[in-house]
């Protein structure tokens, strides 16, 4: 179990830590839970992939999570292991027939995506042609307004999915679309775009018995981004105006997940505007430099936060690839100098998930924190909130 306190500087003071620290508020997790199950109308699933901690799916399970987005056979034993009670869907279009069958046969997973004829005929045979599959085709959708697109890889055309569906009707005993928009979508219309997609294919095969929205709700990085609440409206009232009559699922990993937890990581070395830290884009701050410097940072040292006039710095990344920089501007207090540490809010999604232990530096421990979350849209200091809006 993760040691508790009441504020980083206090985990400083009290654990003379050496390595990066992952400060995960549980409580936070739990708010942000019960917020999305209750204004979504139908199933939230969590996407694991986005933080796997055990101490994440527990909160998230104790705020009213039921249903699990896992896309490989370790996140689904990780789940039916810690929350035996949870429902898993394997929403990866692409699976082995070994865990394919594991799924199916040792953790009654039902619910399967796939996006090409021949991922159907391995569920089939891998299942023995099981009657109560479950089978999601993943639509091609435009990617505009997300941060990280994630067109291109997965989904089918109209024509193709009304092929698919069409087969998948053979075997499936409940049939469903899904779709995702790609990460950090701050347009709620890539939504509306995408349910007429799906739509145009319904039009077609006739009624499914399920649609899935997919991930991509944004994390207010910046603050000023929509609410999922504006999502949502939007989603209602798209099927509503295309008359699909469906339960509805959602799989958000970052809206869940990104405001549980901040990443504390050590300046080593100070050269004029740059921070060289402890911790990098081969650790827990990917994101850093994927999404760009949006995240909320502040300094801290064990006295307490240091406040006073801030600049803006470059962050670099403890090892020796030059890929491992996160350009600014990330404002921080001007006195910043080695040995202090800053502390890189709303970083609960795709932090130590990505992390690797590439050039020997194994990023960092986690602890528990129970402080309100000052990284916080509203809670954010009145400088921070001005300079991301
Ligand atoms: C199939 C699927 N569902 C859900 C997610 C979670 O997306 P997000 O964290 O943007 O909500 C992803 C992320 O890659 C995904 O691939």
């Amino acid at each position: 179990m993760a040691d508790t306190h009441c504020s980083a500087a206090a985990l400083l003071a009290r654990r003379h830590s050496k390595e990066p620290v992952v400060c995960v508020r549980p409580h936070l997790l739990e708010a942000q839970a019960e917020r999305l199950v209750d204004a979504f109308p139908g199933d939230v699933l969590y996407a694991v992939k986005c933080n796997d901690t055990p101490l994440v799916l527990q909160s998230l399970w104790n705020g009213g999570v039921r249903h699990f987005d896992t896309a490989s056979i370790n996140e689904i034993r990780l789940v039916r292991t810690l929350l035996p009670e949870a429902t898993c869907h394997f929403m990866h279009p692409v699976k082995s027939t070994e865990a394919i069958a594991e799924a199916y046969f040792e953790h009654g997973v039902k619910r399967f995506v796939l996006d090409h004829v021949d991922e159907l005929t391995k569920i089939v045979a891998a299942t023995d042609g099981a009657e109560d599959l479950e089978l999601f085709v993943r639509l091609a959708v435009p990617g505009q307004g997300a941060m990280l697109s994630l067109t291109g890889k997965f989904g089918v055309e109209v024509a193709e999915a009304v092929r698919l569906v069409r087969a998948v009707r053979w075997h499936a005993k409940e049939v469903g679309l899904t779709f995702h928009v790609g990460s950090q979508c701050v347009d709620p219309q890539a939504y509306r775009r995408a349910i007429d997609v799906a739509a145009e294919v319904v039009a077609e095969t006739g009624s499914v018995d399920h649609l899935d929205v997919g991930g991509g709700f944004p994390a207010l990085y910046k603050g000023d981004e929509p609410e999922f609440e504006a999502f949502v409206a939007v989603i209602e009232t798209a099927v509503a105006e295309h008359g699909l009559v469906c339960r509805l699922q959602c799989e958000p990993g970052r809206a869940l997940v990104a405001d549980g937890a901040s990443v504390l990581t050590k300046v080593e070395l100070r050269r004029g505007r740059s921070l060289y830290l402890n911790d990098g884009v081969y650790g827990n701050l990917a994101e850093l430099k994927w999404i760009g410097p949006q995240f909320p940072t502040r300094l801290v040292r064990p006295s307490g936060e240091v406040g006073g006039a801030q600049e803006a710095f470059d962050l670099f990344g403890p090892t020796c690839d030059s890929i491992d920089s996160m350009p600014g501007p990330h404002w921080i207090a001007a006195e910043a100098r080695e040995g202090d540490w800053v502390e890189v809010g709303m970083m609960g999604a795709y932090s130590s998930a990505l992390k690797t232990a590439f050039n020997g530096f194994e990023a960092g421990t986690v602890a528990i924190l129970h402080d309100d979350g000052w990284y916080l849209p509203g809670l954010r200091e009145p400088e921070q909130a001005a300079r991301a809006a």
